[in-house]
């Protein structure tokens, strides 16, 4: 499948995006927005696809934000759907049923810290910096930052940048535990894939669980504790609860084949 703006690359099970506007600092436009919803649902109908990794192309940046050059024109109906087409995006990428992690390399500022908000969760090289700085252009966030920011960092630490739209390095995004843990940058991609190589090694079912139970946590529409007495009973007519319960008496590493 062809990308203009993103390189794909498919290797032992993991499907690394890497935004590739590297001139714009991998800021995002429309055609991005929409190789990434065709290089989704690629990963989601192809069962090769175990995990995926997005990142930034270049040293200096992972996203800049939403192309402001791109919207600047824009008059109030097709913000409100460009906003709408990228909260629909990102909600695709945070209920995805198979693992996805940012692996942040430089800036992830505005829609590129949304994207990376939106993956099941994040980790940083030491020179990634992140931010909301739509107040500096009369904005506020439009791609859910509103209401990823306070869910990840509590809602003082978020209010606080979003309204000063100030930038934090990686050891303080550590600490807001915006990240999960920081490497150098020579680390970050092989970090990266050892987690998920990690994460690939147990049963797809029982992710995918993980992710819908948690995630109903976090929609107002939901009752997280029903949801997770669902999933974890359905998790007893699984051949890989079979598989994972028969490895533990028997001593051996468990083979699970997600059904
Ligand atoms: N959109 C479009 N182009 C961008 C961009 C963006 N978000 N961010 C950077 N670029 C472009 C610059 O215009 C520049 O292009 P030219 O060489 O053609 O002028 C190129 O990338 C390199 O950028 P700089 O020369 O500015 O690099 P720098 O190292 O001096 O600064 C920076 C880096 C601090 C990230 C700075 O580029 C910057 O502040 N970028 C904008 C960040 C921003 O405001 N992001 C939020 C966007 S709005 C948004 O995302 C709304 C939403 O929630 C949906």
């Amino acid at each position: 499948m062809e990308y203009k703006n993103l390189l794909v690359e498919l290797e032992n099970g993991i499907l690394t995006i890497t935004l590739n506007r590297p001139k714009q600092l991998n800021a995002l436009n429309i055609e991005t927005f929409n190789e990434i919803n065709r290089v989704l649902k690629f990963a989601d109908e192809t069962n090769e696809v175990k995990a995926i990794l997005f990142t930034g192309s270049g040293e200096k940046a992972f996203i800049a934000g939403a192309d402001i050059k791109e919207f600047s024109n824009f008059s109030v109906k097709q913000a409100k759907q460009l906003s709408k087409n990228g909260h629909r995006t990102f909600r695709k990428i945070e209920k995805f049923k198979k693992p996805i992690l940012a692996a942040v390399n430089g800036f992830a500022l505005g829609g590129g810290l949304e994207l990376a908000m939106a993956c099941h969760f994040r980790i940083a090289s030491d020179n990634a910096k992140f931010g909301q700085p739509e107040v500096n252009l009369g904005l506020i966030p439009g791609y859910a930052g509103t209401q990823r920011l306070p869910m990840l960092i509590g809602k003082g630490n978020a209010m606080e940048l979003l309204m000063t739209g100030d930038m934090i390095d990686a050891q303080r995004a550590k600490e807001l535990g915006l990240v999960n843990s920081v490497t150098t940058q020579e680390e970050l991609i092989p970090t990266a894939k050892k987690i998920l190589k990690k994460i690939m090694s147990k049963s797809p079912l029982a992710i995918n669980g993980i992710i819908k139970t948690v995630n109903a946590f976090y929609n107002k529409n939901k009752n997280g504790f029903k949801t997770e007495v669902d999933v974890f009973g359905e998790s007893f007519g699984t051949d890989d609860f079979k598989e994972g319960v028969s490895a533990f008496m028997e001593k051996r590493k468990p083979e699970f084949k997600g059904k």
